[in-house]
């Protein structure tokens, strides 16, 4: 059993590098992704702790961020989500911004890449047109191991089992051994970043359409308003933000609205 105060000092550390709280119920959780960690680098918890505490390097800060997150995702996670996207939104973007002819999204909680490059794939086949677009997407996430993941586009069986429709995997993936690789158009649609919500994020610019999803969930309420203030800063007028679809911000923003479309609650900046 570790000693309650290394699990405290774990719960202090989340919450002041990640944002992410770890409630006292949660202790268990902590202790068994310390374990994880502990193993795979060949040291005991305590001098895990000691380490963390008197020299932690970028290193070791980036593989306790790594066991500290969760990192579960699919394709086209909330389904409805992408029919509205492709239905409503994305029509009404490409008017909106027909002059310019740019488009700017962000999936700001990526994990393993499954939410941008199941946006790209849905661009890709909806709206050929934008292939002539300067289109941005970019996937980031807290989580460098993840990203590193994301960024190699390879995927394993039970990974392309969820949420990926049949015709997606046939067009866009190809098989190399047990792993899918996703073809390198849609690879190439996707900049890949590592970027922590609780840091300055204003250099990204101002996006049309920003993808939030299941990552508020994890953060205590001060921390989440003030990354939902500073994403609604994010957002050009007439831009959308979605959130998972079970989830259900705390008030925010200074002029962010919700709109039901078609069942589907999404934010948007009038
Ligand atoms: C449950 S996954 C959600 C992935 C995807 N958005 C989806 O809905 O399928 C949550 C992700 O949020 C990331 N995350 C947690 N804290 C973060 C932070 N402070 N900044 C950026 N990403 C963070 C985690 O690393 C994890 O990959």
């Amino acid at each position: 059993m570790v000693k309650k105060e290394i699990l405290n000092f774990f719960s202090d550390f989340a919450l002041r590098h990640i944002g992410l709280n770890f409630s006292k119920d949660k202790a268990y959780l902590i202790q068994s992704r310390l374990d994880e960690l502990s193993k795979e680098l060949g040291i005991s918890i305590e001098e895990l702790y000691h380490d963390s505490r008197n020299r932690l390097t970028n290193e070791l800060l980036n593989k306790i961020i790594d066991v500290l997150t969760t990192n579960e995702t699919y394709f086209f996670r909330d389904k409805i989500q992408f029919d509205v996207l492709r239905k409503y939104i994305l029509p009404e973007l490409i008017k909106k911004n027909e002059s310019e002819k740019r488009l700017r999204i962000w999936s700001c909680a990526c994990s393993t890449g499954q939410e941008p490059y199941s946006i790209a794939m849905l661009i890709d086949e909806y709206f050929p047109q934008l292939r002539e677009w300067n289109l941005e997407i970019i996937g980031s996430d807290v989580s460098k191991k993840v990203i590193e993941y994301a960024k190699e586009g390879s995927f394993s069986q039970v990974e392309v089992n969820r949420g990926l429709p049949a015709r997606f995997l046939a067009r866009y993936f190809k098989q190399k051994g047990n792993r899918w690789l996703i073809d390198k158009k849609i690879r190439d649609m996707v900049r890949f970043m590592q970027i922590n919500l609780k840091d300055d994020f204003s250099y990204l610019g101002k996006f049309d359409i920003i993808f939030c999803r299941y990552v508020i969930i994890y953060f205590p309420e001060h921390v989440k308003i003030n990354i939902l203030n500073r994403l609604e800063e994010r957002l050009n007028k007439g831009s959308y933000l979605f959130f998972g679809g079970s989830e259900i911000p705390p008030p925010f923003g200074k002029n962010i609205k919700r709109k039901n479309l078609a069942g589907c609650l999404v934010y948007f900046v009038p």
